[in-house]
């Protein structure tokens, strides 16, 4: 009697047991990795936590994105990368770590091309911006979902103030391995100094390069006001992150995951754009504070830009798909 109390006991523990383990695995979640280049508070934070919270909401808590910032999972580079073989989920990247994998892409490096946050909404979100992402897809193969903007990338280093291109001289600046923006600082007079971005902050602290450039609120969140002491607000570059999924994970997905995954990739767009238009005002006097010092170029950056478009544009019209495209872009935001 008492052996069968027991047996009767053993075997509810079990069956409930199992209950649970199977209502455990009905409710298994999506598990995804995100990597972003920069640390947690930047552009690139703000719109992949977006995005991850809207893929929770959106499949009613089945999903769940890890982020992992800092470049932990690799540098932007080799994160395009890893994303095109499908061993990362999602990457959020500074466009010009993807134009090496999409040349023309390369339209939205061109120096000088975008001139403010407007433009940049309305090219990457117009047709123009569409195109790219179906080229991205065909070349190498991550699908842009979101854009996220960064504002200007201005010029920083730690050894002298710099408002014309003679001041430049001399100096060794760090620029991502981006052809176009190579070419940039070559047609100032200078050799820049390619070199991954999960690399810079170090490389600066030992002084193997003396400046680099990013938006002021990467240079905040980098923490570059610890190892530069200048800014010059040179406004070359728009800067651009986007938002990618690897096409090979985009592809597996049901047509209902597929439609949910896009419209959360345009709703963290808007809220990129508003997070950028509400702190890039103040993200200068945080840099103050902490003891930089900024500056304009001299005469309006005039000899900085005539450089640049002069030598630089013709240089990469092959690579974005002809003079054309640059005469588009521009009619698209009126100029
Ligand atoms: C770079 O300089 O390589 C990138 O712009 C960094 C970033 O993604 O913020």
């Amino acid at each position: 009697m008492r052996r069968s109390f027991w047996s009767v006991c053993l075997i509810f523990v079990l069956a409930v047991g199992l209950v649970v383990s199977m209502s455990y695995s009905a409710q298994a979640k999506t598990e995804w990795k995100m990597c972003l280049g920069d640390a947690k508070g930047g552009t690139q934070w703000e719109c992949g936590l977006r995005f991850a919270e809207l893929m929770n909401a959106y499949t009613g808590g089945d999903t769940v994105i890890h982020l992992f910032p800092n470049g932990q999972l690799g540098s932007e580079q080799e994160t395009v990368q890893n994303c095109r073989l499908g061993t990362l989920d999602f990457s959020v990247v500074a466009i010009n770590n993807i134009t090496p994998f999409s040349k023309t892409v390369g339209l939205f490096t061109l120096p000088y091309l975008i001139l403010s946050l407007d433009e940049a909404v309305t090219l990457t979100q117009g047709p123009i911006g569409q195109k790219l992402v179906e080229n991205t897809i065909r070349d190498a193969g991550v699908r842009i979902l979101s854009w996220a903007y960064s504002g200007f990338r201005v010029l920083t280093n730690s050894k002298r103030p710099v408002r014309t291109l003679e001041d430049l001289k001399g100096l060794v600046i760090r620029v991502p391995k981006n052809a176009i923006m190579i070419a940039s600082y070559k047609s100032w007079g200078i050799n820049p100094t390619p070199m991954a971005w999960n690399e810079t902050f170090t490389a600066l602290q030992q002084k193997v390069v003396d400046g680099q450039d990013n938006p002021y609120l990467t240079n905040y969140v980098m923490k570059f006001y610890e190892v530069q002491k200048y800014v010059t607000n040179i406004r070359y570059i728009f800067s651009l992150q986007p938002l990618i999924i690897s096409e090979k994970l985009f592809q597996s997905q049901s047509p209902e995951m597929k439609k949910l995954i896009l419209k959360a990739g345009t709703d963290a767009t808007e809220y990129a754009r508003q997070f950028n238009a509400l702190t890039v005002s103040k993200v200068q006097k945080l840099l103050t504070d902490k003891g930089m010092e900024i500056m304009d170029p001299a005469n309006n950056e005039k000899e900085w830009i005539d450089k640049a478009t002069k030598a630089v544009w013709p240089k990469f019209y092959k690579e974005i798909g002809g003079k054309e495209k640059i005469t588009e872009a521009l009619k698209a935001v009126g100029r």
